[in-house]
């Protein structure tokens, strides 16, 4: 069991349902937490929940897609014992309409971006004689599901990483872990999502017990699990017999066609590496989430006392070129 009181712990999507419930754990337990996110007001909220327990959070407004961000990361976390990988984006809807663009940004934000983040800190999380690679993974990376292309694709995409990087340095004090937890009651599902579950009888998780368990599984080095029952047996079941799984959802396929036609985000116009438009032809006026992409050349603690303000939660970059900027 890892002792987390004094360890340094580094969480993206801190500022997230799962993340900040994981961040007050860690608090809790006395780790010193470096919480990254890029909405600086919910971060500074976290902060404040944080505050009274053993544990200290220090807010880092950062976007991991960035390479500077990351550098800095890095930089400030010069002793991690832990590095947890929360951030992500997700998406919903039938491939056929899926956009080129938000299939490069979850690919980037849920697989490139770590993996980017792990070699950054790797040299010094390798310093230290126990220590952890957690990726928060979905069910999703282990059984795909329909609706779900891209996003099953970027946590199977994960998962595989973590499982070499964890072969890759078995004979050193580092523990590469995939938990994996089911649908979880958070701003991530969108109303079609919620909508969805309910259709398909998928049961929720309160985010306090999901985060729960995986501060648990953190201690213990657990390198790989699935959470929530049937989903455990649905994951083995899909590895093993997947015509079995494939029969299963081919039933469910109407219902996930039903919820995937309603709150479609308007088609965009088609973005590939070669054609990204600048950032400012990138409007965000399609997304339902309207705030401005935070400019991720600043990662800032934030200021003691900085009042909390609401704040919309960040749009999703659109295309490479929008991911390179920082
Ligand atoms: N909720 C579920 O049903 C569910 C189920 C299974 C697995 N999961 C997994 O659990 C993890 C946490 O999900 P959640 O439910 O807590 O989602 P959430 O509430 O939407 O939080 C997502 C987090 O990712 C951060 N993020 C996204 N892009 C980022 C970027 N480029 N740079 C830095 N941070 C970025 C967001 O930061 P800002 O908001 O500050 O932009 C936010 O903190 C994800 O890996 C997700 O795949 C969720």
């Amino acid at each position: 069991m890892m002792e987390l009181n004094g360890k340094t712990v580094v969480l993206t999507g801190a500022s997230g349902g799962i993340g900040s419930a994981l961040a007050l754990e860690f608090c809790a337990e006395g780790a010193q937490v470096i919480a990254v996110g890029r909405r600086p007001a919910a971060l500074e909220a976290l902060r404040q929940r944080a505050a009274g327990r053993p544990g200290r959070l220090q807010p880092l407004v950062a976007d991991i897609n960035c390479a500077r961000d990351r550098a800095r990361i890095a930089e400030v976390a010069t002793a991690p014992d832990a590095l947890i990988h929360a951030a992500a984006l997700g998406s919903f809807g039938l491939f056929v309409n899926s956009e080129a663009g938000e299939r490069e940004a979850m690919f980037h934000t849920n697989v490139l971006a770590p993996m980017a983040l792990t070699q950054a800190l790797l040299p010094a999380l390798l310093k230290r004689p126990e220590s952890r690679v957690l990726a928060v993974g979905s069910t999703f990376g282990s059984l795909a599901h329909p609706g779900f292309a891209a996003y099953s694709a970027s946590k199977f995409a994960l998962r595989g990483f973590i499982e070499a990087l964890g072969r890759e340095h078995a004979d050193s004090g580092l523990v590469a872990q995939w938990i994996a937890p089911r649908a979880t009651d958070t701003a991530f599902n969108p109303p079609n999502v919620v909508a969805l579950n309910k259709a398909l009888g998928t049961h929720v998780d309160a985010v306090d017990e999901v985060a729960a368990q995986i501060v648990h599984a953190l201690r213990a080095g657990t390198r790989r699990r699935q959470l929530g029952w049937p989903e455990k047996l649905f994951a083995w079941l899909n590895g093993a017999f997947p015509t079995l799984v494939d029969r299963g959802l081919r039933s469910a396929l109407p219902v996930v066609r039903t919820h995937a036609a309603v709150d479609r985000r308007p088609s965009l116009p088609p973005k590939s590496f070669a054609a990204a438009p600048s950032p400012a032809q990138v409007t965000p006026a399609f997304d339902r989430r309207t705030a401005p992409t935070p400019t991720s050349s600043v990662i800032r603690p934030l200021a003691e006392g900085t009042a909390p303000t609401p704040e919309p939660r960040s749009p999703a970059p659109q295309s490479v070129s929008e991911l390179g900027q920082c």
